[in-house]
């Protein structure tokens, strides 16, 4: 059984819609990066499998539960999915320690002590550990996402969403979170990432979906999508249309 499982998800703002019916599975320890147009409906995907936003129809099948059903417990579905932003998305008066402590007490009830070690050790994974006690305004952009990740982490999501990673970075940040993430997807960390980073795409994933229309277009290996598809849309998409010719 996939971990999540998307039939024929369909979002509409004000009549307008946005996801025309998407289709997705995800198999726990997979990592699959969606990729697309800017507006095509990526982030709004990655909100209605959470329910920040509630899809207008279709079903979500998370471990075999349907959690567009009124009755779910949206809580408890977020924790499960971890979600790492483009702006990182930290508490600026809170150091980088108590960021990934926060949920951990909060959510989870966890000792000081005991919350403490879990994040010591998430930064350490993250390489962050010698500034735990930095504050956001402290670090880099790539040490603030290390951080986002490790906060993530830290409540042992059954899966990690990222939404454009690495958009807000520049090129040499923008390399040390692809290499932190594609540490994680050798970890077998199960992974939906949206992304315009074909660097990142290729690197961490098993497959790439295109987005486009809000409909999955076409899937495939990084290498198939980006060299010289079938499909002129996604062919152009990748910088390999008549243009290129
Ligand atoms: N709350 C909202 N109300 C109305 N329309 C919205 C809302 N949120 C998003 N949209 C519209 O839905 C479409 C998809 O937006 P979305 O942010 O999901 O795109 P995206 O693929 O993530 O784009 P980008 O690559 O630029 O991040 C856009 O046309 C956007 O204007
Ligand atoms: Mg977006």
């Amino acid at each position: 059984m996939a971990l999540l499982e998307v039939r024929n998800l369909v979002k509409e703002y004000d009549g307008k819609t946005v996801l025309a019916g998407v289709d997705l599975d995800l198999e726990e320890g997979q990592v699959k990066v969606v990729m697309g147009p800017s507006g095509c409906g990526k982030s709004t995907l990655l909100r209605c499998l959470n329910r920040l936003i509630d899809p207008t129809s279709g079903q979500v099948i998370f471990r075999g539960e349907d959690v567009t059903r009124p009755d779910t417990d949206v809580r408890a579905l977020r924790q499960r999915i971890g979600f790492v932003f483009q702006h990182f998305a930290l508490y600026r008066h809170l150091t980088a320690l108590e960021n990934v402590t926060l949920g951990l007490r909060k959510l989870r009830h966890m000792p000081a002590r005991e919350a403490n070690e879990k994040a010591m050790h998430e930064l350490r994974r993250m390489n962050m550990h010698e500034h735990a006690d930095k504050y956001p305004a402290q670090l880099s952009g790539g040490q603030k996402q290390r951080v986002a990740i490790a906060r993530a982490l830290a409540m042992d999501p059954a899966v990690l969403f990222f939404d454009e990673p690495t958009s807000a970075l520049d090129p040499l940040m923008s390399r040390e979170i692809v290499a932190v993430i594609n540490q994680l997807y050798l970890d077998n960390v199960t992974m939906l990432c949206v992304t315009h980073d074909l660097f990142l795409a290729k690197y961490i994933s098993d497959r790439v979906l295109f987005l486009d229309e809000g409909r999955v277009r076409a899937e495939g290996g990084a290498d198939q999508m980006f060299s010289d598809h079938d499909d002129p849309r996604i062919r152009a998409f990748f910088g390999h249309g008549p243009q290129d010719r």
